[in-house]
């Protein structure tokens, strides 16, 4: 088992004085290249919180966040937005997308920021978008899709750059069912077909039973883990 990324003891508190507040207390956990894996907790235990370390979004105040073996801290600045960009895509339940910039422009955003030509953006975005079914929304601006369609959009950005694992924090919170089910299918395919890691955070147990293991998050500390049987 290759290990994509790990937590040793990972500390995360907020605020200062009166107002301080330990949001995780020290967690351990490994996520294995190729798996998918469910984040599992009530509101407020610190799912999305673990989710921004894991993803090199935000630094933990204690503890260690190894990416395929290498200490976090060794990247800074630059070369750590690199490698998130390089290995991690993002799926938000607020979608995230510049509602006044076209589909395609939103997808290309990524490689933009990697640096890559015009030329190759346009290219690699509308591939990305055809793999999502979305090419002939490309010119669409992004505040008229409809909910399923922007998390469509939301992947093919995620999936722009080849990423090896995909973080999503509650992919399906904001659509309803039929649709939520038709997003998580493409996850799920991307994990199957590409070997793309997912680690996802969610409340839903329907989406957490997909997965092939469970870490569930209580009051800031993983107090169980499932595998599949
Ligand atoms: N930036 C922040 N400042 C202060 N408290 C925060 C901040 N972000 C999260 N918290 C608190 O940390 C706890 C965990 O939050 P979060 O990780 O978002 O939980 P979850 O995703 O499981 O709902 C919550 O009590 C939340 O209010
Ligand atoms: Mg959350």
């Amino acid at each position: 088992m290759t290990v994509v990324l790990s937590a040793t003891d990972l500390h995360k508190t907020y605020g200062r004085g009166v107002g301080i507040f330990e949001a995780l207390k020290g967690v351990n956990l490994e996520i294995a290249a190729g798996e998918s894996v469910a984040i599992v907790g009530k509101s407020g235990s610190g799912k999305s919180t673990l989710m921004h370390l894991l993803a090199l979004m935000d630094e933990p105040t204690r503890g260690t966040i190894r990416l395929e073996g290498a200490d976090s801290r060794t990247l800074r600045g630059r070369a750590r937005n690199r490698a998130r960009n390089k290995t991690f895509g993002f799926v938000f339940q607020q979608f995230f997308l510049t509602a006044n910039q076209t589909v395609l422009e939103n997808v290309m955003l990524p490689l933009k920021i990697a640096g890559v030509g015009r030329k190759d953006r346009r290219r690699r975005a509308t591939a990305a978008l055809a793999q999502l079914g979305m090419v002939d929304k490309a010119r669409n601006k992004a505040v008229n899709l409809s909910g399923g369609q922007k998390q469509r959009a939301v992947i093919a950005r995620a999936l722009v750059n080849d990423p090896r694992v995909i973080f999503a924090d509650e992919p399906t919170g904001n659509l309803d069912s039929a649709t939520g089910a038709a997003v998580e299918d493409i996850l799920f395919g991307l994990n199957r077909d590409h070997g793309i890691t997912l680690v996802i955070v969610t409340h839903d147990p329907d989406l957490a039973a997909r997965c092939d293991r469970r870490i569930y998050v209580r009051d800031g500390l993983v107090h169980d883990e499932e595998a599949a049987a």
